[in-house]
């Protein structure tokens, strides 16, 4: 596991565009996983100005997201989907058929993540995942747990997980759906890269238990630790508590 310490945030999420931009310049045609949430806002934003300035071609880019919540349509302002076009879909040039969001909407969201994760699969798997941490170590909506899924799968998120989205459900926690369709942490780790985007002081402490700490599904990052080509990008706020 590489560990690449940036002196700020908007450094490291810059690193990771910049990463992803070369990625793409040598192979157009890659299939990356892609988080939402406060921390990628940076590297969105830096993604879309290489782009204008002609340095980060989608054109034959496939992308999907991570996870999204269950009984969320996907023109629900909460939406991750909404979120995936704020941030980047309206601004470059990807083929519109190729983002793919789980569908929170659909009859079944256990049907619908058996069919997300087909997608995936017959995409040739992902390239690039890209991903986030939460404060109780999830990646994904993989919440820590005994055992965890290894497919996309519905799954129940935690409290603390609910109360970091409350925002996109106007402040509430209790709007914030209690179930989300996640891809699985055995899809995740079998993107031939994956780099984990983590910024912040109030992530140093779950940094230091996935990086540091012991591998363990309680902490569904640190099981990062045994990816062959996991690039951790921090600030150095979010490294502060690393050991080595
Ligand atoms: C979101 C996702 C989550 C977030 C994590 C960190 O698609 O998969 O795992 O990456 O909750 O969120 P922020 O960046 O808001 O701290």
């Amino acid at each position: 596991m590489q560990i690449v310490i940036h002196p700020t945030a908007r450094g490291a999420a810059e690193a990771v565009a910049w990463f992803l931009a070369d990625c793409l310049y040598e192979d157009p045609g890659l299939v990356l996983g892609l988080p939402t949430g406060r921390t990628p806002v940076a590297m969105y934003r830096e993604l879309v100005r290489l782009h204008r300035r002609g340095r980060a071609d989608f054109s034959r880019a496939t992308t999907f997201n991570l996870d999204e919540f269950v009984g969320v349509a996907p023109d629900h302002p909460g939406s991750y989907r909404q979120f995936m076009t704020r941030h980047l879909f309206a601004d470059v040039n990807l083929d519109p058929t190729q983002t793919h969001v789980p569908n929170g909407d659909a009859p079944s969201p256990r049907a619908e993540a058996a069919r997300y994760d087909a997608e995936i699969a017959a995409a040739g798997g992902l390239d690039i995942a890209v991903v986030g941490i939460g404060a109780n170590g999830h990646i994904g909506f993989n919440e820590p747990a005994r055992t965890l899924p290894s497919h996309t799968s519905v799954v129940r998120l935690k409290p603390s997980s609910r109360r970091s989205n409350a925002k996109s459900f106007g402040g509430s926690t209790r709007r914030v759906p209690a179930r989300a369709i996640s891809m699985g942490m055995g899809t995740i780790l079998s993107a031939r890269h994956v780099i984990l985007l983590a910024t912040g002081s109030e992530k140093a402490e779950i940094v230091r238990k996935a990086l540091n700490g012991p591998i363990t599904t309680m902490v569904p990052a640190s099981l990062l630790q045994g990816h062959p080509k996991a690039l951790v990008v921090l600030d150095r706020a979010a490294a502060r508590r690393l050991t080595s």
